[in-house]
């Protein structure tokens, strides 16, 4: 006969991590790093722009194209080494395949149905839908594509096969100019779905 076993009321009420610890910090450090690298960016575009427009100074940083370069360069490493941890971590510890497999053209076309018709429940923070795993799947290839368009722009004598990729140092600043547009629209979409869904903030902060 088996004894039933008590379970003690602590850990019965305490409820299961979401987001592990190091995917948090990692998370915040590149929202730190992404602000960081896009302000700075439009500073350093603004001294000689690919379009008809500018950034206002209001919203970038450096306060000149000297003191921009700087934060741009401090900010790279931050960006990219998060970013790397991040990415490994995911990769090592499975999590890359638990979270964010699998992904079909057809599941992400009936989430976006189903979300577009305000039908699309999100109760279980534990598992993203196919629309969240199709946009952070995206927002992990742009941030690759930054960073690499990036070293053509910032030492594209050094990296001649990568500039070569690119299509040249001049499609590459178009190329760094796109991936970083795509990266603030999947920034203005994040944050209104964190709006529209405030506990999975709690969650990115407190892990459960
Ligand atoms: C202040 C700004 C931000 C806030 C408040 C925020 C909030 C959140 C929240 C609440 C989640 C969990 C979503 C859920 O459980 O449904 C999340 C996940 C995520 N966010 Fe953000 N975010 C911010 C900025 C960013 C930026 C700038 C990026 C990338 C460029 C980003 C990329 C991601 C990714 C990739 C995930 C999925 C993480 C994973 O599970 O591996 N976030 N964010």
């Amino acid at each position: 006969m088996t004894i039933p076993r008590e379970i003690p009321p602590a850990a019965a009420q305490k409820p299961a991590t979401i987001h592990p610890l190091w995917l948090r910090l990692a998370h915040w450090l590149n929202a730190l790093a992404v602000l960081i690298m896009v302000t700075s960016g439009w500073q350093i575009y603004n001294a000689s722009p690919l379009f008809d427009f500018d950034f206002p100074s209001t919203v970038t940083l450096g306060g000149w194209l000297g003191g921009a370069i700087q934060w741009h360069f401090a900010g790279m490493w931050l960006f990219g080494f998060n970013g790397l941890f991040y990415l490994l971590m995911n990769i090592l510890t499975g999590r890359m395949k638990r979270k964010f497999w699998p992904l079909t053209p057809h599941g992400i076309f009936n989430d976006l149905r189903a979300a577009l018709r305000g039908k699309l429940q999100h109760n279980d923070l534990r598992h993203y839908n196919m629309v969240q795993r199709a946009a952070y799947v995206f927002v992990m290839f742009d941030g690759i594509v930054l960073v690499l368009s990036g070293l053509v722009v910032w030492k594209s004598v050094q990296f001649p096969l990568l500039r070569e990729l690119m299509g040249g140092y001049d499609t590459a600043r178009y190329v760094h100019f796109l991936a970083m547009a795509s990266l603030v629209g999947f920034a203005v979409l994040h944050l209104i779905m964190v709006a529209v869904v405030p506990k999975t903030l709690i969650a990115m902060i407190r892990g459960r």
